[in-house]
């Protein structure tokens, strides 16, 4: 089989940096087309630099990274500097990149990218808030079609929210995005926070990474040290969550991840659970099913994947 053309759509983040450095190690399954930056986790301008930085760390300053929407569809921006620090990819020391950003927007770059490929050959891996995808669903409809899998990082069901007691980050942010997308109709795949717990960096995990010996085992050591000290006094945890590697390790090995085709709905209007993702997790409804919505993931197989694929960078 050919490598999957997918299009990363991001917010890094020190899970994103992973998820990037995770698809860019392995050409053999993931041919990355380009990455488009979101605001989310800090504001663009430092979203459109981390992309950046991920690429040249990983010796990929070819891979063309576009800036999107700076705001979501309707809302002030939300970000997340109480856990991902001020630049967003704090930790590690990187230089500032010296790889140029392309001219195009985001938007553009989606929609045109899906028009020239061949329909169905173009995964979308969205791992912030949906702002930019939307956005290319809105102007552009007729590119819903030609998607061929939509894998995303956000929202939450029996684990409940991380931003609010009940709405996970990515979808919170832009709700009204999230609502486009999960309404499209393209094949779509979800890693909610129920999947991404599970994906803990314990001290082991991390000393895997740090004794690769190399500058990419180093930076993400070192970012999810940095990241992990919210998680350990919010939850107890053993470690950082990786949230947004789980949709990169999902196109490698999906047989790591188990969940059900079910209804996921988002609310958009209660003030209360503004951003929540509702799963008929039970099928109580008799609402269409529309996404696949991951329970669970076999941690130790995803950690072995990715420090095997770390390895060479
Ligand atoms: C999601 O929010 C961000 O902080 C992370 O990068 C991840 O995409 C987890 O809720
Ligand atoms: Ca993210």
């Amino acid at each position: 089989m050919p490598p999957r053309k997918i299009i990363i759509d991001t917010d890094p983040g020190q899970d994103d940096a992973v998820a990037i450095l995770l698809a860019l190690a392995s050409p053999g399954e993931i041919e990355v087309l380009g990455l488009t930056a979101v605001a989310g986790n800090v504001p663009l301008e430092l979203t459109a630099r981390n992309a950046r930085m991920v690429c040249e760390l990983a010796d990929h300053a070819h891979i063309p990274v576009f800036a999107g929407c700076d705001r979501p569809l309707g809302r002030a921006l939300v970000t997340a500097e109480h856990v991902h620090g001020k630049t967003g990819l704090d930790g590690p020391d990187l230089p500032e990149p010296s790889m140029a950003l392309q001219d195009a927007h985001a938007v553009e770059f989606l929609i045109e990218t899906l028009r020239r490929e061949p329909s169905g050959s173009v995964t979308l891996c969205p791992l912030g808030p949906l702002t930019n995808i939307a956005t290319a669903f809105r102007q552009a409809p007729d590119i819903i079609p030609r998607v061929a899998e939509i894998v995303l990082m956000g929202g939450a069901y029996f684990e409940v929210g991380n931003i609010t007691p009940a709405a996970e980050f990515n979808i919170y942010v832009d709700p009204e995005a999230a609502d486009t997308v999960f309404r499209a109709g393209a094949p779509l795949t979800v890693m909610p926070l129920d999947v991404t717990h599970k994906a803990l960096v314990t001290g082991p995990r991390n000393e895997a990474f740090r004794a690769l010996g190399t500058p990419v085992g180093n930076a993400v050591a070192q970012m999810t040290d940095f990241f992990e000290r919210f998680d350990k006094e919010k939850y107890g945890s053993q470690g950082a969550p990786l949230h947004d590697p789980c949709v990169t390790a999902y196109l490698i090995r999906p047989e790591l991840f188990s969940g059900r085709h079910v209804n996921v709905e988002i609310e958009t209007t209660s003030e209360l659970t503004l951003g929540m993702t509702v799963a008929d997790w039970w099928g109580v409804t008799d609402r269409a099913p529309n996404a696949t919505f991951m329970g669970d993931l076999d941690a130790q197989g995803f950690f072995d994947l990715l420090t095997e694929r770390l390895a060479r960078l």
